[in-house]
């Protein structure tokens, strides 16, 4: 059912937790503040928000994203030619590997991670190629004020080397995404452990399998029981949502409160999406 709030648009709940599909806007039109306002109020309410049926070239994309804040240019993968800020994200019927297929929180191995992406599709298999998503505000409110006190102290270290490193699996397997690391090392950054969402105030778990390495002063050793532990939570299907793709559907989601993970259920065929990522601020 949709809700009442909003003026210009129309927002259908997808799940208890997180999602909503938005109708009532073209998104290759420039967007009025009233649209604009209401559809902010339902992303920081739902953290996920999906659209049908919508063509943009790659330069509305970018205006789209432009509404949210500046646009990041990915340091490790190859982007679309004449748009550093658009990634394609393409798995060819011959491939195997997809990319984020795993849980994860885009660019969280940055110094300053992602506000937001939005994803676009352009070409989906006729059955799978999925996104999930989980909020990250239900995994804390689901954790016991004991252990919700040990981590408020805590902070982790997350990097890409993992997934873009010298001994990163994935990334050298995916031949129609070129990904490349300049220079030696892969940086590490750290971020609390325990994130209060710059726009609404609440609290989320800001950790995620793909990134996070180990809590700071701890060893990896140390670490990895209670990172599992969390993660195990982090990932409750109770606290996701799916989104099924059409050629022309968008979804947009907060990177500050949300994991995704790109189900990786369609060899032989072909899936082609383009991404642009919105910078946000320093996590604390
Ligand atoms: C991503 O991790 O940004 C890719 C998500 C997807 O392709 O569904």
């Amino acid at each position: 059912m949709a809700e009442a709030a909003y003026k210009t648009i129309t927002v259908k709940p997808l799940a208890p937790h997180l999602g909503a599909e938005i109708h009532g806007l073209d998104l290759s039109q420039p967007m009025s503040n009233a649209q604009f306002d209401d559809l902010h109020t339902a992303f920081l309410k739902h953290h996920v928000i999906f659209f049908r049926d919508q063509t943009l070239t790659p330069e509305q994309h970018l205006a789209f994203g432009r509404r949210w804040g500046t646009l990041n240019i990915h340091p490790y993968v190859k982007s679309m030619a004449g748009h550093p800020e658009i990634l394609e994200i393409i798995k060819e019927p011959t491939e195997r590997i997809n990319f984020g297929g795993g849980w994860h929180s885009d660019m969280s191995f940055l110094e300053v991670p992602a506000l937001g992406s939005i994803l676009h599709a352009i070409e989906v298999p006729e059955v799978g190629g999925d996104t999930l998503f989980a909020s990250q505000y239900a995994a804390w409110d689901a954790l016991s004020p004991g252990l919700k006190a040990t981590l408020e102290g805590l902070r982790a270290i997350h990097s890409a080397a993992e997934e873009y490193g010298a001994g990163g699996a994935s990334s050298k397997k995916r031949a129609s995404m070129d990904s490349e690391v300049v220079g030696d090392e892969v940086p590490e950054y750290e971020h609390p452990v325990v994130r209060t969402h710059p726009e609404t105030g609440r609290k989320g778990l800001y950790i995620n399998p793909a990134f996070t390495l180990r809590f700071a002063g701890w060893t990896k050793k140390e670490s990895r029981p209670l990172l599992e532990y969390l993660f195990e939570v982090c990932r409750r299907e109770v606290y996701t949502c799916r989104f099924r793709w059409q050629p022309g559907s968008i979804a947009m989601w907060d990177n500050r409160c949300v994991w995704h993970y790109a189900l990786n259920d369609y060899h032989g065929a072909r899936r082609h999406m383009r991404r642009v990522t919105v910078n946000g601020d320093v996590v604390r």
